[in-house]
């Protein structure tokens, strides 16, 4: 039986963490991470992207991890696509979602995208058709990010009402989600309230995901100020891994373990177990360049006498 969290925590390490990361993953190291953090309790898992393989090497495995992450029970697999093409590729696979990111940033989408963000806008639309074409509908759900939300490295800050606006085109056009991302770590609590309120106000009951980077430290904070808005749904990397090549100085994303800790310490559940997320710590660790996982659990462990929101919501016997 599927139990239902108070907040959904989703793996993008897989994704924006190895963009950065020129050293190949090997593809069976990919499939142990992906199963040991869904079997830790992350149930949602950005496994890949589907970009030209020539742009980035790290994901020329991107259809065996794709079918592979598809056979793991109970996990819901995503992929990103940063086009038309690579929605195609992933639609071939039955990948169960889509992310499509655009910036809202005019410089980072021809920077990342090659293209006007009017162009990225309008594609989602072609999008969109070509899966319910294909016979999709209700069964790959699309996703729509707006990168640079928060923050771009080329412009600086971002008007509120071109995210909104951006926002309200996507919902529009069919997403099924909308996500907002920090995507270089400028955010402040309070810039967060503002966009999400307004964000959240236009899109109705489409789903609000926050994908925040801990560039500055102030991550964990923009996931509480989030969450005061009613956000229940978290992207994040395992160690802290992440980053955008296109995008001058982004690091990593919040780190997974850190956030899961967090919320659970709010007596919000999440279904990861922290000591088994932990350990999958070691997985990516043996594959990649020294010290390039962060984060403060592990750095300081459970506190003394731990127990969890579950362990503190069950009725005492
Ligand atoms: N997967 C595989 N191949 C693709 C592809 C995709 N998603 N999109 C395009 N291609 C191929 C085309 O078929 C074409 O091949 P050809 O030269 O053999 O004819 C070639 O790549 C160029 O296609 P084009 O449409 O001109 O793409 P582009 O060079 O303008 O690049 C993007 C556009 C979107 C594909 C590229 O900028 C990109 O992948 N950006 C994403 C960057 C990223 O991952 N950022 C971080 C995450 S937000
Ligand atoms: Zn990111």
């Amino acid at each position: 039986m599927k139990v239902e969290q108070d907040v959904h925590v989703r793996e993008v390490g897989l994704r924006d963490g190895l963009q950065m990361v020129s050293t190949f993953f090997p593809t069976e190291e990919k499939m142990a991470w992906i199963a040991a953090e869904c079997a830790a309790g992350v149930r949602e898992i950005e496994v890949t992207s589907f970009v030209p393989v020539k742009l980035i090497a790290q994901f020329s495995d991107a259809e065996e991890v794709t079918r592979q992450a598809l056979q793991i029970p109970g996990l819901t697999v995503m992929a990103l696509a940063p086009n038309l093409k690579g929605a195609e590729r992933a639609f071939s696979l039955g990948v169960h979602v889509v992310d499509y990111v655009v910036s809202v940033s005019r410089t980072h989408n021809l920077k990342n995208v090659r293209r006007e963000r009017e162009e990225s806008l309008a594609d989602f639309e072609r999008i969109v058709s070509a899966r319910n074409a294909a016979g999709l509908t209700g069964r790959v759900k699309l996703a729509a990010g707006l990168s640079t939300a928060l923050g771009c490295s080329y412009e600086g800050r971002i008007a509120v009402d071109e995210v909104r606006r951006c926002a309200a085109f996507l919902a529009q056009a069919g997403a099924e989600e909308i996500m907002v991302a920090d995507t270089v770590g400028y955010a402040d609590p309070q810039q967060v309230r503002e966009v999400f309120k307004s964000v959240m106000a236009e899109v109705g009951n489409i789903p609000v995901a926050a994908h925040f980077h801990d560039t500055r430290g102030t991550g964990l904070a923009n996931v509480a100020a989030a969450l005061d808005c009613g956000v229940r749904i978290f992207d994040a990397s395992l160690g802290g891994l992440g980053g955008c090549p296109f995008a001058p100085g982004a690091s990593g994303n919040i780190v997974m373990e850190d956030l899961c800790f967090m919320l659970d310490s709010m007596g919000l559940t999440t279904g990861v177990d922290l000591h088994q997320l932990l350990l999958v710590r070691d997985i990516a660790a043996r594959n990649l360049p020294p010290n390039m996982l962060t984060g403060a659990l592990a750095r300081a462990g459970l506190p003394n006498h731990y127990t969890t929101a579950k362990q503190r919501a069950a009725p005492r016997s």
